[in-house]
């Protein structure tokens, strides 16, 4: 499409993740970065000028970048418990949001993000980029077409075995939540997008944190103060079952299989070896005519996809998709309406865990 005008993009939070959202941004034609801001002084013109950007400016204060820089877009990758008001802020005055995975920390602040969207007319949408990738949008597309008849039981599987990723991520003023934020997100969307996120009703947690809290496995124990691994039992609208699991250390190889059972079928996500745990299989089993048939989703395409286009990976699809939705204006690619559930689900795993008790889900209005 010939674009007469460059989408201007800007961020907010300049850290490790920044660098995966700025590749895709300046490889595509129809987007400048115009500008960013970190509250470390000097970190967001060590960004920008690492990529040649010399004449865009920066900033120490969201505020100042939403100020002085007109945009169209903005990615958010400060740390979770800044992700709720640096969307909002940007919302706000007018901006279109890509905030990055998990939404926010509190449900609350998650429905405050929807509300600003809402009110502003701006798109605000959630970077899981794993919904691009090729078989993850195979396993989707089984499961949506009724394949699997009335689905009753999903668990989630995978795990690292030794995985706990220091930084901000460890430290629970700026992560909120540990093992639950970082990866525990991404499980909860894989296993509920599929099903068209059923409202979750209530949750029964645990949370531990044996492994960050020792010295045997990670040095800067003294400090760890989140979770490194959770469990939990979520009762779903439609009688659904979801078991929760998530670890970033273990002695195992797995906590298991990825797993949808359904009335007429199911899918099973094996887990591979391995520090980190990915998939290595991927199962679809039904019954012809009481016959019992597994079978073997193979991956045809080894690449991800945006729509129809190949692109070179599933992190530069969910920045293209935010472009694209920005270009045509049309509705975000992973809305924030959608992920309120997930949020829900990982506020609950994180106060239920603390309570030591089954907790009701209460998702807060996001009527404006
Ligand atoms: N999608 C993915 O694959 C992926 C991978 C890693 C991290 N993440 C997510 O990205 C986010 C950031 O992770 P990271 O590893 O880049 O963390 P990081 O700590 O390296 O970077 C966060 C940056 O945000 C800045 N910041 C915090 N609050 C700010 C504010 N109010 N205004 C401006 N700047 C602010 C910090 O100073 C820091 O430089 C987290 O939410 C994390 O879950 C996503």
């Amino acid at each position: 499409m010939f674009m007469e005008k460059k989408i201007r993009i800007g961020f907010i939070g300049t850290g490790g993740i920044a660098h995966a959202h700025m590749i895709p941004y300046t490889s595509f034609e129809d987007v400048e970065v115009v500008g960013a801001c970190d509250i470390v002084p000097g970190k967001a013109r060590e960004f920008l000028d690492k990529y040649g950007l010399k004449d865009a400016p920066a900033f120490e204060k969201a505020t100042d970048l939403l100020k002085n820089v007109q945009l169209d877009g903005v990615s958010v990758c400060t740390y979770n418990t800044t992700h709720a008001e640096c969307a909002i802020e940007a919302l706000e005055a007018g901006v279109h949001v890509l905030c990055e995975k998990p939404m926010s920390f509190t449900i609350q602040e998650a429905a405050d993000m929807v509300k600003a969207s809402r009110k502003a007319k701006k798109m605000l949408t959630i970077g899981f980029q794993p919904r691009y990738d090729y078989m993850r949008r195979r396993v989707d597309e089984i499961i949506q077409s009724g394949a699997l008849g009335k689905v009753y039981y999903i668990q989630s599987g995978g795990g690292r075995r030794r995985g706990i990723p220091g930084g901000t991520f460890v430290d629970e003023a700026k992560a909120g939540y540990g093992c639950l934020g970082d990866i525990g997100c991404y499980s909860i969307d894989e296993c509920l997008h599929a099903v068209g996120y059923p409202k979750p009703l209530t949750v029964s947690a645990i949370a531990t944190d044996y492994f960050g809290k020792n010295a045997k496995y990670w040095p800067e124990f003294n400090t760890f103060n989140v979770d490194d691994f959770s469990v939990a039992l979520v009762r779903m609208e439609g009688d659904l079952t979801f078991i929760f699991k998530q670890s970033w250390a273990m002695h195992a190889d797995s906590l298991g299989d990825t797993l949808w059972l359904g009335t007429e079928g199911a899918i099973k996500i094996v887990h591979g070896h391995g520090e980190h745990n990915m998939p290595s299989r991927y199962m679809y089993y039904t019954d012809v005519n009481g016959m019992q048939i597994d079978s073997v989703i193979e991956p045809s395409i080894p690449f991800s996809t945006y729509g129809e286009k190949p692109v070179k990976d599933s992190f530069a699809a969910k920045i293209r998709g935010f472009v694209d939705a920005i270009i045509t204006n049309g509705p975000a690619p992973i809305p924030g309406e959608e992920i309120l559930y997930n949020q829900a689900i990982c506020d609950g795993i994180y106060r239920s865990s603390k309570l030591k008790k089954e907790i009701e889900i209460v998702i807060p209005s996001i009527e404006i």
